[in-house]
């Protein structure tokens, strides 16, 4: 496929029709960009109308191998000739300790370590607070302002990116404290990141713990190493490391969220690797099995559940999913996809920070790998957040041919497969900064 190929401004007629039928019978979500795809391959989208695209959003952060992965669909076919269910939480396969196996090997931490599977990012999150409760016997935990885990209630106590998530849902799981992040550009306590001493998360202890919440009733800090949803900020270094640190202090366990960050996508397998940091349990979705629905929280072995029945599921662990799941992480391994998306992802922030020296409205551009964040601000100075500006660059990218996605209150989210050709990731960072530039044209009209 050549691409980008626009044959007629998105939305056309046939996706016109398929938009307005689907808003009959669909439950309202987040399908907010007017695209009706029919076919993918590798870092390309077509739609009904013929239009051809490049993705920088590879199904937010899923397809890290490339859409429709040859080793991956070659691995599901092989295992629908064999089973497609098998009641994995009730019975045995070989795929299960396979995959399970697999990803003991390639998380942080050398120690035994278990894998509960799933299907969903907000599913692997449920298991983590049951094992953190179950192996505690605390049922409070801490989570960051910006931070999202999900939208089941148990994930969504710890979520904290928009209101309109929470909005007329209260009350979730007690019992949560949410904190800030370090999140450098906006510092919640107006400080420089120069001479900070990570106060953000010295705070945890010096502030919450000697106040309000008793350390020895808390299960879990639960942090997402680069933040996705809230805006993909990568947290200054120390943040991390300081709160193992207060973890271990009061034998509070660290979750790390990987569902979007994970797989190779920031340019190490796990992104909480760059901050040498080892938790206690990992969650992990999206990018597990290249599109189809997996998830699996892995633990350390001594937080087992122990007792059959305390946790379980139906579908979690789906031969179909662990079959690709397994073709698709000897993939990203043989391929040496974190590598290559560190690689990219250096000249693409190169890319974009120089635009942000010309371009008044981009605030911000941070990103490891290919898992870049654009801020995009009403000026410089005052960082006011532009989310109509944003909003209007991701029409117009889509327009010129290029699938974006935003991300918090008013960043682009720059995350395309990790096999991203070069000359589409350049072609794409072509329009990405070109429609910035529109954008900010026209907002000074
Ligand atoms: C870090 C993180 N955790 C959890 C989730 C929830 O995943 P899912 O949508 O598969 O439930 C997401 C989804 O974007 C996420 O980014």
């Amino acid at each position: 496929m050549k691409a980008p190929k626009i044959v007629v401004p998105p939305p056309g007629p046939k996706a016109q029709e398929i938009i307005k039928k689907s808003k009959k019978y669909l439950a309202t979500t987040t399908r907010d960009i007017p695209l009706v795809i029919v076919k993918m391959e590798n870092d390309l989208i077509e739609d009904i109308d013929g239009n051809i695209y490049i993705d920088f959003a590879a199904g937010i952060a899923v397809a890290n191998v490339g859409h429709r992965n040859k080793a991956v669909v070659e691995a599901i076919k092989t295992q629908l000739e064999k089973y497609i269910h098998s009641a994995p939480h009730d019975f045995y396969d070989d795929l299960q300790y396979k995959v399970a196996e697999k990803l003991v090997e390639i998380t942080p931490g050398n120690f035994d370590k278990k894998v509960f599977f799933c299907n969903s990012g907000t599913e692997s999150v449920e298991a983590a607070i049951k094992f953190a409760k179950i192996a505690t016997g605390r049922s409070r935990f801490i989570a960051f302002i910006g931070a999202f885990h999900g939208r089941t209630h148990g994930s969504l106590s710890l979520t904290a990116s928009k209101p309109v998530h929470q909005r007329g849902f209260f009350p979730t799981m007690p019992g949560v404290e949410h904190v800030p992040y370090a999140y450098c550009y906006r510092c919640p306590f107006k400080l420089s990141p120069d001479d900070c001493d990570i106060w953000c998360a010295k705070y945890i202890d010096e502030v919450l713990f000697q106040t309000y919440v008793p350390p020895d009733e808390v299960a879990a800090i639960v942090v997402e190493p680069i933040q996705g949803e809230g805006g993909y900020i990568v947290p200054k270094d120390g943040f991390i490391q300081e709160l193992r640190k207060i973890a271990d202090k009061y034998d509070i366990l660290l979750i790390d969220d990987e569902v979007q960050a994970g797989f190779g996508r920031s340019g190490k397998m796990f992104a909480i690797e760059h901050f040498n940091t080892v938790p206690d349990i990992i969650t992990t979705a999206k990018s597990i099995a290249a599109g189809v629905p997996l998830g699996a929280t892995i633990v350390k072995a001594e937080l087992d559940f122990k007792v059959s029945g305390s946790h379980s599921s139906t579908f979690g662990g789906n031969a179909l999913a662990l079959a690709a799941a397994l073709a698709n992480i000897e993939f990203i391994i043989r391929e040496k996809l974190p590598e290559r998306a560190a690689k990219l992802g250096e000249r693409a922030l190169k890319r974009l920070k120089e635009a942000m020296e010309e371009i008044e409205i981009i605030g911000d551009v941070r990103g490891k790998g290919l898992m870049i964040g654009v801020e995009i601000v009403k000026s410089k100075d005052t960082k006011e957040p532009y989310p109509e500006a944003r909003n209007k660059i991701t029409e117009i990218a889509l327009k010129k041919g290029l699938i974006l996605l935003p991300a918090g209150r008013t960043a682009i989210r720059v995350a395309p497969p990790l096999t991203v050709t070069e000359e589409h990731l350049e072609t794409g960072l072509d329009i990405l900064i070109e429609s910035i530039r529109e954008a900010w044209k026209e907002s000074k009209k």
